[in-house]
């Protein structure tokens, strides 16, 4: 398994792993969108060419922002997640970002366990932050 920066054949298979976790998956363009503006910042996790699981993320002047991460279901709880997390996080660093946010489904248990083990912290409730209502946790992460 190796993490590496996506390269634009691997879109399709990133749209895919997208779709089936997700019940309003963003639509494929997004990630061509994503890939043309923030590859540095955008990670697969790859076993012999297939993908297993990706992260994508945007900076701005000092912050990073992880936009949106799934682990393909077949490879769920083996730690890829989290080695992800970890991978962007380190890139981030690197450009210089002293902190990384995010936003949660407040009913996503697995990522909320997920995300404060690899050390955010729950900043704050922002309500009605999705398309049907829910609520989002605003989670961040000191990178020094
Ligand atoms: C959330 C998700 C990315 C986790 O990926 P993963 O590779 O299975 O996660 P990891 O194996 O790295 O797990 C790391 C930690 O996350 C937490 N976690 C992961 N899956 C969990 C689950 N189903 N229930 C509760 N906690 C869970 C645990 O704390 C776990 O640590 P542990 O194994 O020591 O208990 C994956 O379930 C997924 O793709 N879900 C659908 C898409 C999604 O919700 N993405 C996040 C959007 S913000």
């Amino acid at each position: 398994m190796i993490i590496r920066q996506v390269t634009e054949d691997d879109l399709s298979q990133v749209a895919h792993i997208e779709e089936v976790s997700f019940q309003n998956p963003y639509p494929a363009d997004i990630f061509t969108f994503l890939f043309e503006k923030y590859r540095e910042t955008f990670l697969v996790i790859e076993q012999g060419g297939t993908v297993l699981g990706y992260i994508t993320g945007i900076d701005s002047w000092r912050e990073g922002h992880i936009v949106s991460l799934a682990i393909h279901p077949a490879w769920r709880n083996k730690g890829i997640a989290a080695q992800l997390v970890e991978e962007i996080c380190m890139i981030l660093k690197e450009k210089g970002k002293k902190r990384v946010k995010l936003e949660v489904r407040i009913s996503n248990e697995a990522a909320l366990n997920l995300y404060k083990k690899v050390g955010f912290e729950e900043q704050k409730i922002v309500q009605n932050y999705y398309e049907n209502g829910e609520d989002a946790v605003l989670m961040k992460r000191r990178l020094q």
